[in-house]
């Protein structure tokens, strides 16, 4: 069996190169480097992420190719990709 191809995404403004159709997700987590990753805040501010995985909780909003309040758990990764508002949630990781 073939290994996945790679597709390069951008990930508020961070290339990373991730399997085509890994999740957003996914995709986030990585950019986050193994630190749970801050996918955007909550009106008080505090940090919103992941939470269940599969399109229930809504924590995982992110801003996908200048769509806002798209599902990063849904949506899979594909080449040039940009996502943004995961980290801190004002576009920076
Ligand atoms: S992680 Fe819960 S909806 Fe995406």
């Amino acid at each position: 069996m073939a290994p996945p191809r790679q597709v390069t995404v951008r990930v508020d403004g961070v290339a990373l190169r991730v399997p085509e159709g890994a999740s957003v997700a996914a995709a986030i987590e990585c950019a986050a480097g193994g630190v749970p990753a801050i996918y955007r805040r909550s009106l008080r501010g505090m940090p919103r992420g992941a939470c269940c995985g599969m399109g229930v909780c809504k924590e995982c909003r992110v801003t996908i190719d200048g769509v806002p309040n798209r599902l990063a758990c849904e949506v899979r990764c594909s080449e040039g990709m940009e996502i943004g508002g995961a980290g801190t949630g004002d576009g920076t990781l």
